[in-house]
């Protein structure tokens, strides 16, 4: 996924194609928990004046960020939600279960994220651009009408989006992470007629192993313009972009705002409440 902040090569590495888990690299390579919990807490604040207890996480993966969530404050819940058993049974083994009695505050649901699901939620966050797998605007609408039926009065749904002219050529973007291995963001496909991206992540280690295509993306590449109209179509009553507006590279500072200087790669979050 595009990220800033590439970090120096380490040489020595307990990693190697032979031994590797690919969430275990995925988790290190891609996933900011804290961050992503700093955010939400921003945004909703922003908004309701209060702190968000409440999550649902789509596209859960791991649920890293469901750990994370609920380690946070007392008092907070997560609801994580992804199609793949495999991928949740290693979140429970490897994230859920370290998270001793804190763990009867997550649950974990194995399903479509456009089936209902349970409950009321402060927050439904959709990261790490998970949603694009759905690929026109009416899928895209549903999908978005379902988080909706999701949310509790006071929700926010959050997602984030990707752009800027690099994010449609082809290209290898390596990144050196801490333990020794490199992540490749790979972007190997984009069709200007519709839109449609193939992107791939592969791992590369020092011993000369790699781990190619351990994770594929079949998505369509979505502008702020087409989403922002897309959460409005699904009925949602104000839809604000967050962009970041620091200056230095090595910190985030997230603001709503409806205009931006264009830049070869950005990342923004989009924030819709109901
Ligand atoms: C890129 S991972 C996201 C992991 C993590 N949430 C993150 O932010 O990096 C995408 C996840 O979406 C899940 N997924 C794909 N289609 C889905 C669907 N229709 N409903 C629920 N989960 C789905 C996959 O099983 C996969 O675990």
């Amino acid at each position: 996924m595009p990220k800033k902040s590439p970090k120096k090569p380490v040489r020595k590495s307990k990693f190697s194609a032979t031994t590797a888990d690919k969430h275990d690299l995925y988790q290190r390579s891609v996933q900011d928990p804290e961050t992503e919990v700093f955010f939400i807490n921003r945004f909703f604040r922003r908004l309701r004046k209060r702190a968000p207890l409440s999550l649902r996480e789509d596209f859960c993966g791991t649920a890293l960020l469901c750990s994370h969530w609920v380690k946070s404050l007392k008092g907070r819940s997560a609801l994580g939600i992804d199609i793949d058993p495999k991928v949740l049974a290693w979140g429970v083994k490897h994230n859920i279960d370290a998270l001793g009695a804190d763990a009867a505050r997550v649950k974990l649901l194995q399903q479509d994220v456009r089936a209902a699901s349970p409950g009321k939620h402060d927050v439904v966050c959709a990261f790490n651009f998970s949603y694009w797998i759905f690929k026109t605007r009416p899928a895209m609408v549903a999908y978005f009408k379902t988080v909706k039926k999701g949310l509790g009065k006071e929700g926010a749904f959050m997602l984030d989006a990707y752009g800027g002219w690099e994010s449609h050529e082809p290209m290898l973007e390596p990144r050196a992470i801490k333990g020794g291995f490199t992540y490749v963001w790979d972007q190997d496909k984009f069709n200007p007629i519709t839109h449609e991206i193939m992107n791939y992540i592969h791992f590369e280690f020092t011993d000369g192993t790699k781990l190619e295509k351990a994770f594929t993306y079949d998505w369509r590449y979505w502008s702020i313009p087409e989403l922002t109209e897309l959460l409005t179509e699904a009925g949602y009553a104000d839809v604000r972009v967050y962009w970041d507006s620091s200056t230095d590279d090595d910190v985030d500072d997230y603001k709503p705002t409806t205009r931006a200087q264009n830049q070869p790669g950005w990342l923004a979050y989009i924030v819709a409440v109901p």
